[in-house]
């Protein structure tokens, strides 16, 4: 039987793969409910707070959407507003807004804040993005595979660009999680955080899954079921754009580097996306693309999260 109540989101690899998939099953129930316009107010009179200390346009608007259609409210913390904005510690601010909601999602820099945020808070903590990793995108991700696909083991996934960032890290810890195979493709110098790799990998020994690592893009897509992709250059590391363009150019996703992937494969990107960057608009706003599914889905996976820690 799985409970995740009062426990935190902050990473893939802190949850078993029984709850990963018990969770994508509840974000299709929860998604088809709304489809048919069946009331779900699982969460009413609770209440949501969100510290945001980079930008958001999905994950801001899907969670405060996701608590309202739950009944529940969400109140949007803006760094620039908030005392931690200038100093108060993570301490006392877990501390006293522990005492006002129900549940925290933090949006930050460096992961040990929302750790830290988790350790002082008495409510579930969810990871809403870190420098290492973004889960609920890799839950919404794997919703969005399985929709398409209508299974998740045994499938490759590929990704190709910064592989030393929060989308690839929550990629490779949920592919072996729930069985998928997966390659990155990343330059030397961007390659996926050894310790995330070293831990996914025990995981990868017991669900069957491989994990990939190389330079080589064309190697890495080849019999690919999924294609993935991210900005080159992620919130905070704006002063090296023009470095990592020139670095990354030979990663970029287009027609010709898609042909060696499989004939049915299907497209992901988190967004935002830089068309002629990152990917071609042939490619994400092609046949095989499915980002705006995966957008939406931010919304179902997290509203399943939410129903589920609160
Ligand atoms: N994919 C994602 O997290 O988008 P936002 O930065 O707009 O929240
Ligand atoms: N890697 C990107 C993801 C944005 C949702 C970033 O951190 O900016």
């Amino acid at each position: 039987d799985i409970n995740l109540k009062g426990k935190d989101f902050l990473s893939l690899a802190e949850l078993s793969s029984d709850e990963i998939l018990f969770l994508i099953d509840e974000a299709i129930k929860l998604k088809q409910m709304q489809k048919n316009g069946e009331q779900h107010p699982f969460l009413k009179g609770k209440v949501l707070g969100m510290i945001f200390e980079k930008s958001s346009t999905r994950t801001r608007v899907s969670f405060e959407v996701g608590m309202y259609q739950l009944g529940g409210q969400a109140i949007f913390l803006s760094n620039r507003d908030i005392q931690l904005g200038r100093g108060e510690t993570i301490y006392d601010t877990a501390k006293v807004l522990s005492r006002y909601v129900d549940g925290l999602m933090i949006r930050t820099f460096a992961h040990s804040t929302v750790e830290a945020f988790a350790k002082y808070s008495s409510v579930p903590v969810i990871n809403g993005l870190t420098d290492l990793h973004h889960p609920t995108q890799v839950l919404a991700d794997l919703q969005t595979i399985y929709e398409h696909k209508r299974r998740l083991e045994g499938l490759k996934m590929c990704f190709i660009g910064d592989g030393n960032n929060n989308m690839a890290h929550s990629l490779i810890e949920g592919a072996v999680k729930v069985g998928m195979d997966i390659s990155i493709a990343s330059p030397e110098g961007f390659m996926p955080n050894e310790e995330v790799v070293k831990n996914a990998q025990t995981v990868a020994n017991n669900t069957g899954s491989t994990i990939q690592i190389s330079v080589d893009p064309q190697q890495m897509i080849v019999g690919a079921d999924v294609v993935v992709t991210d900005v080159f250059t992620s919130m905070g590391q704006e002063d090296e754009t023009e470095e990592r363009l020139q670095v990354f150019t030979p990663y970029q996703v287009n027609d010709e580097l898609c042909k060696h992937a499989n004939n049915d494969y299907i497209f992901l990107h988190c967004l935002p996306a830089h068309r002629g960057e990152e990917v071609t608009a042939s490619i994400i706003d092609g046949p095989h693309s499915v980002v705006f599914d995966e957008a939406e889905n931010r919304l179902h996976a997290q509203k399943a999260i939410l129903k589920n820690l609160l």
